[in-house]
């Protein structure tokens, strides 16, 4: 038996192509404000995240055309884009990705956005959903 390396939902991140309506839209109807805004070039995103309880809200834009949630946007529209686990140690909880046959986009950890650790986990192999690990 694997041990539960996932402790929390940390976010579910949903792919927009307007940021600032998609904020306003929370705001007006749910009453959710940004919790954290940021743009994380290398990924060619702009995030905010909306915090509900002790997860997130995460709206996702592209900052460019070649970036991977333009693409995303393209072929699929908008919607969920992936689902964000918290765990105690990103190397561990990917190290068992890999020994369980997954596959990885990821293959180390590297940093994502508000200073966390982050691995991504491709969606063939993790029945249709993009995993993000998250270490805080
Ligand atoms: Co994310």
């Amino acid at each position: 038996m694997t041990e539960l390396l996932l402790t929390e939902i940390d976010h579910v991140a949903i792919a927009v192509q307007d940021l600032e309506a998609a904020i306003a839209y929370y705001a007006e109807t749910f009453g959710a404000t940004v919790a954290h805004r940021e743009r994380i070039e290398s990924d060619g995103v702009e995030e905010a995240l909306l915090r509900v309880a002790d997860s997130y809200i995460q709206l996702l834009t592209p900052t460019r055309e070649d970036s991977p949630v333009a693409k995303y946007l393209e072929k699929k529209g908008e919607g969920i884009h992936h689902v964000g686990y918290r765990v105690a140690d990103c190397a561990v909880a990917l190290q068992s990705v890999k020994d369980h046959g997954g596959q990885v986009i990821d293959q180390d950890p590297r940093p994502g956005s508000r200073g966390t650790t982050v691995a991504f986990v491709h969606p063939k192999g993790a029945f249709g959903t993009l995993i993000e690990l998250v270490q805080e």
